[in-house]
């Protein structure tokens, strides 16, 4: 492939790993920098594995790079402004690259792209290609394009199905992302929550058949991947056929457990109102499901509720909350919050901390109402003051604080399986995960990574379990004793 900026990028055509030669080039390097939702960092890794049969070698320095691909996220305009920020900076970085006779490619992909599209390339001249969600499969071939001198927008609803086009990840650089892995299984949402961009940005819900999911899970756990999280913007919605009869995400589930080598699963972002019963059931059945669930509620009052268009009231939410931890007690609970959505009044905003008392959140997320361009609750009039959004926001945090350090400290002086993921920051501590997401600091002693160990908690941070002989002390205590 061909990658030419101003006549200046050395890249020699199908791809530039050729070392050893004489002459040979140096292979191309591209610095991708994900933002947002894990959706973008599954697809940032899709499109790295793209552009790697491509001769591109991932690089974590900005400054070498000869591609810089920006991920991008529109779900909040403080996400979409950021864009247009880290442009400025990169239109210096290739101007000095420029002065230096090195091109720099710039790329946009991801939310910001699909949502303004043409609007990126006419604001920021630094910007050679934009390229929706739906269309990363097409990336070498853009690329190519832009080799040839053009500017290339491509934010098409492609008819195929990018999953079926984006090459397989390979086994070593599926090994380097770790242990626990993300898989992409379902798209888009037909909900049109009335806040929410995403309808627009990744388009109506399509689920990726069983063995395709099942193929990649496979490869997966045989690089080495214990934990699956099953990834869709309305992941529970997952739907699919299998021995000609339907299946749900729980029978999916089921079907991942089953994989050899693969030993935990997890599955965000869900809709209460798809929380089917076989879902439920595999909660309840299947151990490997780990106890811990995200799942967005919005707001606690019936009004805003309705106005948001989630079509479910508070109470069912907090029916569906119960029915799950019937069937998996101790499940710990995670979700999301707006606070001032147009029309939210002192006593809505109540419902809302009343909903986050009754439920007890392991952990949520809380964000002030952003009016979207395109979305219908932009053009609501009452919109919220930002000083009142910055007060609720502050309210609501505090309690979820107290709820998350409240559910840390429970753990303490209990025993839990934890993943061993990477090494810590001292030479004798590893860093794991809870069955609760929370990352936990543990003895490296204790086991190898992808080993799932059982450790007994012994402190608990703001942001991390302490596991017995995990603590940053523990090598001095050895040697004193
Ligand atoms: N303003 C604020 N928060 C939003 N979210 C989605 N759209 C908006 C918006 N316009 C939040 C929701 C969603 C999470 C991913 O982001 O809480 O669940
Ligand atoms: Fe957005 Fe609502 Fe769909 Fe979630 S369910 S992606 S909040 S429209």
């Amino acid at each position: 492939m061909t990658l030419r900026n101003e006549g200046t990028i050395p890249a020699p055509a199908g791809g530039g790993m050729q070392d050893g030669a004489p002459g040979a080039r140096e292979p191309k390097k591209v610095f991708i920098k994900t933002y947002g939702c894990q959706m973008n960092v599954y697809d940032s890794q899709r499109m790295g594995d793209a552009l790697a049969s491509e001769g591109f070698r991932a690089t974590e320095r900005q400054e070498e790079a000869d591609l810089i691909l920006l991920n991008t996220c529109h779900i909040r305009e403080k996400a979409a402004e950021k864009i247009y920020s880290e442009l400025g900076r990169i239109r210096l970085l290739k101007a000095e690259r420029a002065r230096q006779g090195k091109g720099l490619n710039v790329a946009v992909a991801g939310c910001v792209a699909q949502a303004e599209g043409r609007e990126i390339i006419e604001r920021a001249s630094v910007v050679d290609l934009v390229i929706g969600p739906q269309t990363y499969h097409r990336l070498p071939e853009a690329l190519r394009r832009v080799g040839r001198g053009e500017r290339v927008v491509d934010t098409d609803y492609a008819v195929e199905n990018k999953f079926d086009h984006l090459p397989k990840a390979d086994r070593q650089a599926t090994r380097r992302r770790g242990v626990a892995a993300f898989l992409t299984v379902q798209e888009g949402c037909d909900k049109f929550c009335t806040f929410c961009v995403v309808p627009y940005t990744r388009g109506s819900e399509v689920s990726r058949a069983p063995d395709a999911i099942l193929a990649e899970a496979r490869e997966l756990a045989e690089a080495g991947v214990v934990e699956l999280t099953l990834l869709g913007q309305n992941v529970n919605a997952w739907e699919g056929e299998a021995e000609g009869r339907h299946l749900g995400l729980g029978g999916l589930l089921h079907r991942l457990a089953g994989i050899s080598g693969i030993r935990r699963l997890r599955y965000t972002t869900s809709h209460p109102r798809d929380m089917g019963d076989d879902l439920i059931a595999a909660h309840r059945d299947l151990d490997m499901l780990m106890p811990y669930l995200h799942l967005p509620v919005q707001s606690g009052s019936d009004r805003i509720l309705k106005a948001m268009n989630r079509r479910h009231k508070a109470d069912d939410y907090l029916r569906l909350v119960e029915r799950i931890r019937q069937a998996r007690p101790g499940i710990a609970m995670s979700g999301d919050f707006i606070v001032g959505f147009p029309g939210e009044t002192e006593a809505d905003f109540a419902d809302t901390l009343r909903v986050v008392s009754e439920v007890g959140y392991a952990s949520a997320f809380s964000f002030k109402y952003s009016p979207r361009p395109g979305t219908p609750a932009a053009d609501l009039g009452e919109q919220v003051p930002e000083e009142v959004k910055t007060e609720r926001l502050d309210r609501l945090q505090a309690l979820i604080r107290a709820q998350a350090s409240g559910f840390m400290d429970s753990l303490v002086g209990t025993e839990m399986d934890v993943l061993v993921e990477k090494d810590g920051r001292y030479p004798h501590q590893s860093v794991g995960r809870s069955p609760y997401l929370q990352p936990v600091v543990l003895a490296k002693s204790a086991g190898a990574v992808g080993d799932i160990v059982r450790v007994s908690i012994s402190r608990a941070g703001p942001n991390a379990l302490i596991a017995a002989g995990g603590e940053p002390e523990a090598v001095a205590l050895k040697t004193v004793a």
